[in-house]
């Protein structure tokens, strides 16, 4: 058993419930805000936008929500995913802390993404909804949410960020594949990406803006429904099967990690992993460390103020208490797609504001040369997300060294790569270059958050 190397978990052991992390947390979350009235808002208040299934969720206060059995059903398609213990990475650095991934990149679509899209496309049509709009960033929440949208007969549209529509011409045949409508945003089609393209005819994009135009889209239509990838708190607890699956396989693996580590984008594959753990300690349990790493280039969590914000770029959304850098903030075009949001989940940023979690930024440069060191021991090509998680994890493997300690290591490998090798071929051809966001830039969009009431 020792030196067992994958942690595997059969069908029976999917789990039955969601975790809600709001039922344990010391202190409740801020409300979310109407714009006009700056005044919390109701759940008939979100109905142009949601199904109230997926609207209860989202303001729940009980610790477990019961998964209706179809969700489990189309999941046990990918999971239970394995927990692998990266031994020859663990021999390659010459350290004695133990590496362990939760390999999320099983999922037909390559990534964790599928967790909630499944059960948003359910929950939907449950309620007789036939239109989803939605946007993304890397590619693969909209190739997720097309997948679902076919399982469940559900038209898809998806506002694919400029530049990684550009970048991966493959991901949207992926979402074309599965029947998804796929437009690069800005777009001529919303009046919020007309009003982007006016001004800047070569806009690269970015997630803000994307959602700005499915919201839209959504708001415009009641034949439509929106629905998000990230940030949101129903979104989140979709994503808690994961830390609850690797809650169990540490016990067959008779360890328990120390550090648990996640990239962050809009918050989603790194709450599905901890929030389970956080649960274990804020009901008594042992402290681990809790890291959220983000990009340099878009740095929320280390740069960004916890303030009132628009979720999107044209101030459709409702307000909502976060780490932001302002919702104009358009990052650098930098390759890992997904991480370039200017927001953070509401839950990550609380528990962040509460110390029950650290935060890093790294450029990206040195995440995907821990990508390619991943890959060169692991045989699996991270998502460019995914390395920022490696590089942190390579990096506490090798503090481990430094301090003769045998920690043991957690992260999410939230994604394979397979369709991200250009971004490989620019690392290896040297193109790849750090970015930095411009800090005037940075300035006026914080500068601009809306003025709410402490
Ligand atoms: C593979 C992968 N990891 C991570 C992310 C970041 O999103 P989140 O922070 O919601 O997990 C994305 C987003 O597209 C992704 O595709």
């Amino acid at each position: 058993m020792s030196d067992q190397v994958k942690f595997v978990l059969d069908e029976t052991r999917i789990p039955k419930r969601w975790y809600n992390l709001a039922a344990d947390l010391p202190k409740p979350l801020p409300p979310v805000l109407h714009p006009g009235t700056k005044q919390p808002v109701g759940p008939a208040d979100l109905e142009p936008l949601f199904p109230m299934a997926l609207i209860l969720q989202e303001v729940a206060t009980e610790r477990e929500i019961e998964i209706p059995e179809p969700i489990r059903d189309v999941y046990r398609m990918w999971r239970p995913s394995p927990l692998i213990r990266a031994r020859r990475l663990e021999q390659v650095l010459g350290t004695p802390a133990k590496i362990y991934y939760k390999y999320e990149g099983v999922s037909p679509a390559g990534s964790h993404k599928p967790n909630t899209a499944v059960p948003q496309a359910w929950f939907n049509k449950e309620a007789g909804i036939k239109r989803l709009s939605t946007e993304t960033g890397a590619g693969q929440w909209g190739s997720s949410l097309a997948f679902a949208g076919a399982l469940f007969g559900i038209d898809v549209t998806v506002f694919q960020v400029r530049v990684s529509y550009d970048q991966k011409p493959y991901r949207r045949a992926l979402m074309e594949t599965y029947g998804a409508r796929c437009l690069p945003s800005p777009s001529p089609e919303t009046e919020s990406g007309r009003a982007i393209l006016a001004k800047s005819p070569d806009s690269p994009g970015s997630l803000g803006i994307a959602i700005s135009e499915a919201v839209e889209m959504a708001a415009k239509d009641s034949q439509v429904k929106y629905s998000l990838g990230s940030v949101l708190n129903h979104v989140l607890l979709h994503q808690t099967i994961v830390g609850q699956e690797t809650i169990e396989q540490f016990e067959l693996a008779g360890d328990d990690p120390d550090v648990v580590i996640g990239c962050v984008g809009g918050g989603s594959n790194f709450a599905g992993l901890a929030f389970p753990f956080l649960g274990l300690q804020l009901r008594g349990g042992r402290k681990r460390r809790v890291i959220a790493v983000e990009p340099a280039a878009c740095p929320t969590l280390t740069r960004g103020k916890y303030a009132y914000d628009f979720g999107d770029t044209a101030h459709l959304t409702p307000l909502v208490k976060m780490h932001t850098l302002g919702s104009t903030f358009i990052p650098p075009g930098f390759h890992a797609g997904g991480l370039r949001y200017h927001g953070m989940a509401p839950l990550v940023s609380h528990v962040y504001e509460l110390g029950l979690i650290e935060a890093r930024a790294y450029q990206q440069v040195t995440c995907f040369q821990a990508g390619v060191e991943f890959a060169r021991c692991e045989g699996i090509v991270p998502a460019p997300e995914a390395t920022h998680a490696v590089r942190c994890a390579i990096d506490e493997a090798l503090r481990c060294k430094q301090e003769g300690k045998a920690e043991t290591i957690l992260f999410n490998m939230s994604g394979h790569g397979h369709f991200d090798m250009q971004a490989y071929i620019n690392y290896f051809e040297g193109k790849l270059v750090d970015q930095d966001y411009d800090e005037n830039e940075l300035a006026m969009a914080l500068a601009g958050l809306p003025s709410v009431a402490a």
